[in-house]
């Protein structure tokens, strides 16, 4: 770890060259220091792209709001939620209230300790290779091993000790493109998923982290065994919910509806840092009478619900939110070309505009810090070259493609020609893998 200016480096494993300064945006593009505009495919949290215009006004108008910390009553904050059921859960009505949080993390941690609050049990269940954030249970059930919060260095790793027990279920991580089989097609593996289930408070599934998209009849068989052993289920929609997988939520693509969902990123475009947590009506009923003793003073920010609110209104209207569907068949072609193009691609999968790349090379759980730059990271520098900021996932093989929603087939052509360019890089180092 290595400070040049007085910021302590929060970069997992890019390198300088991978990581360019930028000092604007607009549209799909980052403007770079150097004075070149480049493509943003790496942005989760950037439904719109970069400073629009409307995004600025609403939050411009929300800088004039007094200081307030959680406990304050202010009506934007009840017309915020309120707008998170109309339009986004329109037609869910299941949905019975929303909180607001600082970030998906936090939300994730939050809602975590509530589920062991309403069923007394303490272990907590995710799915293999899951990232659910960095801070508390949130971090408990990043199953990711890069992402512990301790340290890692050349001769090791000194992780800190785990505040959870944490059962992992076997993940649907067949591949659309690559061909790769679903492990979880067969039940075999439900028996022994039943039994970690009937152990814990919650299952949080997410339906992007480490390269896996899930299929709805996964979510649907978690979901019944969630019904039958008692256990809460929380659908994390930080990277899938408004729009990135088509549509407002990946859930919805199934049968079964879950007891919470968790937001972030794409909720406030971008405006403010944001998560929040959307509740049951069942389980809201379960609540009264108690008081969730939960509290952090910049939660449900006006900032953070001006943006939320002009984001939901933008997406509705614009159908912003339904692009990534339409898109979904371009992107399968295209992905197959880079499939059969590069050696070096071992495995594709996505939806919308979400998609991942792996590599073969090292095994992506065996990182260390200050190893040379991982093999992930030199092709994003290359891609960048080309002029499209792709991005890796703190794995070393592993790219994915996430371009604000509002990216047109130009644009998409443009960042398929430098991920060519990019995995060039690997193809030539290929056989330095495989032997
Ligand atoms: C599925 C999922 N859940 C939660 C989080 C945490 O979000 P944040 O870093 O905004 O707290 C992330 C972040 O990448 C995520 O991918």
């Amino acid at each position: 770890m290595t400070a040049q200016t007085r910021l302590l480096s929060t970069s997992l494993t890019t390198g300088d060259s991978s990581n360019p300064e930028i000092v604007g945006g607009h549209g799909v593009w980052f403007e770079l220091a150097d004075g070149r505009e480049v493509i943003d495919a790496s942005d989760t949290a950037a439904p719109l792209g970069h400073c629009h215009p409307e995004i600025i006004e609403a939050i411009r108008r929300a800088a004039t709001a007094p200081v307030l910390n959680e406990g304050w009553r202010w009506a934007e904050r009840d017309e915020a939620a309120g707008d998170v059921v109309r339009e986004a859960f329109a037609g869910e009505d299941w949905v019975g209230a929303v909180r607001f949080f600082i970030s998906a993390s936090e939300a994730n941690d939050a809602v975590l300790a509530l589920c062991q609050a309403l069923t007394g049990r303490a272990a907590l269940a995710t799915r293999e290779r899951a990232y659910h954030g960095g801070a508390g249970l949130a971090r408990e059930l990043t199953v990711q091993p890069q992402w512990h919060g301790g340290l890692s260095s050349p001769p090791g790793v000194a992780a800190p000790p785990r505040l959870a027990t944490v059962h992992q279920l076997p993940a649907p991580r067949g591949a659309r493109v690559t061909g790769q089989a679903d492990p979880t097609t067969q039940p075999d593996w439900m028996p022994e998923a039943k039994a970690k289930l009937a152990d814990s408070a919650a299952v949080l599934l997410d339906y992007s982290q480490g390269g896996i998209y899930h299929t709805p009849s996964y979510q649907d068989q978690v979901a019944a065994l969630a019904r039958d052993t008692g256990t809460y289920w929380i659908a994390d929609e930080t990277v899938t919910g408004f729009g990135r997988v088509g549509g407002w939520f990946q859930f919805q693509h199934g049968q079964s509806r879950p007891d919470f969902v968790t937001l972030g990123k794409c909720l406030s475009a971008g405006g403010a840092a944001a998560g929040a947590i959307v509740l049951s009506q069942d389980v809201l009923d379960r609540l009264r009478g108690t008081s969730w003793q939960s509290y952090s003073t910049y939660r449900s920010h006006p900032v953070a619900m001006a943006a939320i609110r002009a984001h939901l209104q933008i997406s509705s209207r614009d159908h912003i939110y339904e692009r990534a569907r339409d898109l979904d068949g371009y992107m399968f072609r295209r992905m197959s070309e880079v499939a059969s193009g590069h050696p070096s691609v071992s495995r594709v999968d996505g939806r919308g505009l979400h998609w991942t790349v792996e590599l073969h090379g090292p095994d992506w759980r065996e990182w260390r810090c200050e190893e040379t730059e991982p093999l992930a990271s030199r092709v994003v520098a290359r891609a960048l070259e080309a002029g499209v900021l792709i991005a890796t996932s703190g794995e070393q093989t592993s790219l994915f493609l996430a371009p604000p929603l509002i990216v047109s087939e130009d644009e998409l052509g443009k960042i398929f020609e430098a991920l060519h360019h990019g995995l060039e890089l690997a193809d030539q180092e290929l056989n330095t893998y495989v032997h």
